[in-house]
């Protein structure tokens, strides 16, 4: 039976960590030299209906290492820009034969309501504000690749958490596994309401990080943002940014994460994002196989890898 795949807020942790441990195989897997794994093969279409390199590249490379035909299909070049609905094109790609679809849109929802007008699976890669499903899976192999486990951890999320789909997910991910979240930001990039998420709220960045396992900071996402948030970006530099002195009060071996794209300067510097404690390669690479994980999981393939 196929499934969605559109929130980290709605899985069990049981299906968290058996998608991790497919994950991981499939590394293993082509790791080991294949080019591909032996799954029941689909059709599948990208709709990127707001830019993306690393999310639409790990999708075109799960679909290759799993031997799936896709397509890409993104709203300027389309009917979409003559003034198709979402509805009209989604019941079109649905007659062209796409069996699956991974959808991006700069509305939140955009993709469960997707779920009414088309037949087989779909697999949120960035909607709005709200969640990144993805992402936070690449971010929790890669914590488990380095430490193991997650359970007990401190994870503080750092910067624009009110318009981060990705701290939404990361933060459900890494409260299902076991882990402590904090939320650490100046309060007009707070959402006014954190109570209905799983974390505790500072203000303050060194006492946000203190002690953290792993400091996940993320993009100032200017063009979600209304004018008036902030008074700088050099004052918002000054009090957010990751740099060797701000991690001084971190645990000694924090790991650093950033789901990019970086500005460099602003939120992390060159220092720490190309230092020995960044994790931003690995959370690329884990894309890959968490990606071609939730593929098979979506359209109810399951099972262990073989090789092809
Ligand atoms: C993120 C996104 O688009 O949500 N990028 C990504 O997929 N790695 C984060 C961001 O845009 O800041």
């Amino acid at each position: 039976m196929s499934r969605n795949l559109v929130a980290i807020r709605h899985l069990e942790e049981k299906t968290i960590t058996d998608l991790l441990g497919m994950a991981a195989s499939y590394k293993e897997v082509i790791d080991s030299g294949e080019r591909k794994v032996d799954v029941p093969t689909h059709s599948l279409g990208l709709l990127f209906f707001e830019n993306s390199t690393r999310t639409r590249v790990s999708f075109e490379m799960a679909a290759n290492y799993l031997g799936y035909d896709f397509v890409n299909f993104s709203g300027s070049g389309s009917s979409m820009s003559k003034g198709e609905s979402l509805k009209d094109t989604l019941l079109t790609l649905r007659y062209e034969r796409l069996e699956g679809l991974v959808m991006r849109h700069r509305s939140s929802g955009a993709p469960a309501l997707a779920g009414q007008y088309f037949d087989g699976p779909i697999i949120n890669a960035g909607d709005g504000q709200h969640e990144h499903p993805t992402q936070a899976l690449g971010d929790a192999l890669t914590i488990l690749e380095r430490r193991g486990d997650i359970q007990g951890m401190k994870i503080a999320i750092v910067g624009d958490v009110q318009h981060s789909r990705v701290a939404r997910s990361n933060a459900w991910i890494m409260h299902k596994l076991g882990a402590e979240v904090r939320f650490v930001g100046p309060r007009t990039l707070m959402p006014s309401n954190t109570s209905m998420m799983p974390g505790s709220v500072y203000y303050d960045l060194l006492s946000g990080i203190e002690g953290a396992d792993v400091v996940m900071t993320l993009r100032l996402q200017k063009e979600r943002m209304t004018d008036g948030l902030l008074s700088s970006i050099g004052e918002y530099a000054r009090l957010y940014q990751i740099n060797e002195r701000a991690l001084k009060a971190a645990a000694k071996d924090a790991l650093v994460m950033h789901p990019g794209p970086l500005n460099r300067g602003v939120e992390i510097d060159d220092e720490v994002a190309d230092g020995p404690r960044s994790c931003i390669t690995d959370q690329i690479t884990n894309r890959i196989f968490v990606n071609m994980a939730s593929l098979v999981w979506a359209f109810g393939d399951g099972g262990k890898p073989k090789l092809a």
